[in-house]
């Protein structure tokens, strides 16, 4: 597989069978994104994988806790034009998928609420970062994440990188021993997609080029 193949295959995965993943699997592909970029070579990246045991362990485990206040804003209050239409046509077009209507506000929640469940894979990370890093280390992070999913398309597996896990910053914290120096910035499911899934047939829309690039 090349770099455009993985890069125009990973798409965000809402089902996932039950298929294990391999640790070492999983070592090797943060090994290999750990060549992504940082500025000066900063490596902000701190990352706890879950899998196997340690994933029953931690269904377990967030089943007893409540939703906390989100550990940061996943949007700006009064998201512009016209990113708030792509996210709102995003949410559209995903609950479309499944048949769930815009009026349907339990089945929309309850399809949320799925990424508690890492959307069933056997397998996660969950990326923090220290508090002291700001937006160009986070960006840095938002490398390490790209070139973690494309390699495991390479490797064969599917992913969903979850800001949904802002709401857990604490539990997840407590669950895989982060010190409190750390924030959350998001999980990312690992797994084998469930083709059969008609959530999985989501195929997102993307702005033309003349909308995102100026050329001089
Ligand atoms: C940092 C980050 C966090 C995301 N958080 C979530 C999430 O919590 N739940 C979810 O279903 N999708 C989440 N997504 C997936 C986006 O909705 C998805 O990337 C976007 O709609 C484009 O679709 P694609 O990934 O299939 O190309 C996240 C994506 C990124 C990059």
């Amino acid at each position: 597989m090349d770099v455009t193949d993985a890069v125009l295959r990973r798409k965000s995965i809402r089902a996932f069978l039950p298929t294990p993943v391999d640790d070492d699997v999983i070592a090797e592909l943060l090994t290999k994104a750990s060549r992504s970029p940082s500025g000066g070579n900063v490596q902000p990246w701190r990352i706890y994988v879950i899998n196997g045991d340690s994933m029953a362990r931690f269904r377990t485990f967030l089943a007893d806790r409540e939703m906390e206040p989100a550990a940061y804003e996943i949007y700006p209050q009064g998201l512009k034009e016209p990113y708030r239409t792509s996210r709102f046509q995003n949410g559209e077009d995903l609950y479309k998928t499944i048949g769930i209507s815009r009026e349907d506000k339990p089945a929309r929640f309850a399809q949320f609420a799925k990424n508690y469940d890492f959307f069933g894979a056997p397998a996660a990370i969950f990326c923090f970062v220290d508090r002291q890093m700001g937006p160009p280390q986070w960006s840095d992070l938002g490398m390490f994440l790209q070139t973690f999913m494309l390699l495991a398309q390479e490797a064969g597996l599917d992913t969903c990188p979850q800001e949904a896990w802002a709401v857990y910053e604490q539990a997840v914290s407590e669950f895989v021993g982060a010190p409190e120096e750390l924030r959350i910035f998001c999980g990312v499911a690992i797994g084998h997609a469930d083709w059969d899934h008609p959530i999985n047939t989501l195929v997102t829309a993307r702005e033309p080029l003349e909308a995102f690039a100026t050329f001089l």
